[in-house]
């Protein structure tokens, strides 16, 4: 199932490798087991960064990486083979899977980490790890040089500067290689085909969970799950954002906004669309769908390299203005709605993020007060969207609306290539593809 190949993460390794240099040493731990109740615990997800470098899916694992180090540059510290474990748990990778599937220079028993990681240290200037996300591993990381430093002749050995891994894993991850985008792409998929299933499955008098539900079936049906807690929400819980209850009826009249999005080999879509409960939009749905629409293709436009970060939430924004003053819910001119950011009562969010191994991917979005350029090889969303509070002070017919329209989207040489493109997006089509109803 892995698409990934070994040799990809290993030359992540040896890029961490060359950028922190051979005064510097990197050491990276997989998240611990998360306790859900009792003694069941949430099943095992390591996080990006160390899955990124590793391919290691095991918890009670840690990778360092030391340039030019005696005994190879990357090891992994990971548990032995334990025959009553797997009885229990299944398969694991153990210290020569580390080495043969892989690809580590060396590996060791994760019991040995005080023993060993202080004498690894020992010369470096620099630690490089994922300060502050774990509390514990920070004092952990202080323990270790501070080991080295209790040997007399050691102390002068020991690394003098802590730094923060983040920003160099970060920046190569923003890049996606082709591999990744084939995990991308059939991430995509699977989401994409979960909504066509709801919106065929969609009636009135159906519950906001019994979507959820056929989503969940179709992507678990491809070995897959859910990226993030889905969003299904009827009428007017289409307007909290993160709503994630689901468990109202779906009624005849009302929109469903649904966002959801399947996870593949760890990596992520996420998908909105919007449709009508009973299969047809009324006069003023389809009127606020068209300008989040026409919105989503404005910023699609300007998805492109050499573009910056914010300019496709900037097109977006203008449509919307105009859009909602068309139709009378803004007063008074572009330029002055624009300045005065009065459309975020009816748009509050930025119209897209990196997507990844997280959803919300890792990367910056400016630097030193400048939007960072869009490049080949990066993938985002395009999510506009317009929600009309129950209270909001405009005409009756439009209240208690909310429409978001969301893609993932990957910037090209030319231009971008919409990932979700499977999945209709225009009244018309959804239209079209409700009345096949399942
Ligand atoms: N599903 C979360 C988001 O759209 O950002
Ligand atoms: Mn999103
Ligand atoms: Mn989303």
């Amino acid at each position: 199932m892995i698409m990934i190949t070994a040799t990809e993460f290993k030359k992540r390794r040896k890029q961490i490798s060359k950028v922190i240099g051979n005064d510097s040493i990197a050491i990276i731990k997989a998240r611990d087991i998360c306790l859900r109740n009792g003694d069941a615990d949430y099943k095992y997800r390591p996080d990006s960064g160390f899955y990124y470098l590793t391919g290691c899916h095991e918890p009670d694992s840690l990778v360092v990486i030391c340039p030019d180090g005696k005994k190879g540059d990357d090891i992994l510290f990971c548990r032995e083979i334990d025959p009553k474990n797997v009885i229990w748990n299944g398969p694991m990778l153990g210290l020569k899977g580390a080495k043969e599937e892989l690809l580590f220079d060396n590996s060791f028993e994760i019991n040995y980490v005080n023993e060993i990681i202080p004498k690894l240290m020992l010369g470096r200037d620099k630690v490089y790890f994922m300060l502050g996300v774990d509390s514990e591993f920070d004092k952990q990381i202080v323990e270790w040089t501070n080991a080295v430093k209790k040997e007399k002749w050691a102390r002068s050995e020991a690394p003098h500067e802590l730094v923060s891994l983040k920003a160099i894993i970060d920046d190569m991850r923003v890049y996606k290689s082709k591999e990744e985008i084939k995990c991308m792409q059939k991430s995509a998929d699977i989401a994409a085909q979960g909504h066509v299933k709801m919106m065929q499955a969609c009636r009135p008098g159906i519950y906001e969970y019994n979507l959820n539900a056929v989503f969940l079936h179709s992507i678990t049906n491809h070995n897959s799950q859910a990226s993030y807690l889905p969003i299904v929400g009827g009428g007017e819980n289409a307007c909290i954002l993160h709503y994630i209850n689901n468990n109202h009826e779906l009624k005849d009249g009302d929109l469903v906004l649904i966002d959801a999005g399947a996870e593949c080999d760890y990596y992520a879509s996420d998908i909105t669309r919007t449709f009508p409960v009973n299969g047809k939009y009324s006069k003023e749905q389809k009127e606020l769908y068209d300008i989040v629409l026409n919105a989503h293709t404005a910023a699609l436009n300007k998805a492109k390299p050499g573009n910056h970060w914010n300019e496709p939430h900037d097109a977006a924004v203008e449509v919307i203005t105009q859009g909602l003053m068309d139709i009378g819910l803004l007063k008074g001119d572009l330029k002055s709605n624009l300045e005065e950011h009065n459309y975020t009562q009816f748009y509050m969010h930025k119209t897209g993020h990196w997507l990844g191994l997280d959803v919300h991917d890792c990367g910056e979005y400016s630097v030193d007060g400048l939007w960072v350029e869009l490049e080949p090889s990066m993938v985002m969303t395009i999510e506009p969207g317009i929600y009309v509070a129950t209270d909001a002070k405009v005409p009756k017919k439009y209240r208690g609306i909310g429409i978001r329209i969301e893609d993932d989207v990957l910037i090209t040489k030319d231009g971008c290539k919409i990932l979700s493109d499977k999945l209709p997006r225009t009244t018309d089509e959804i239209e079209e593809l409700m009345r096949k109803k399942t």
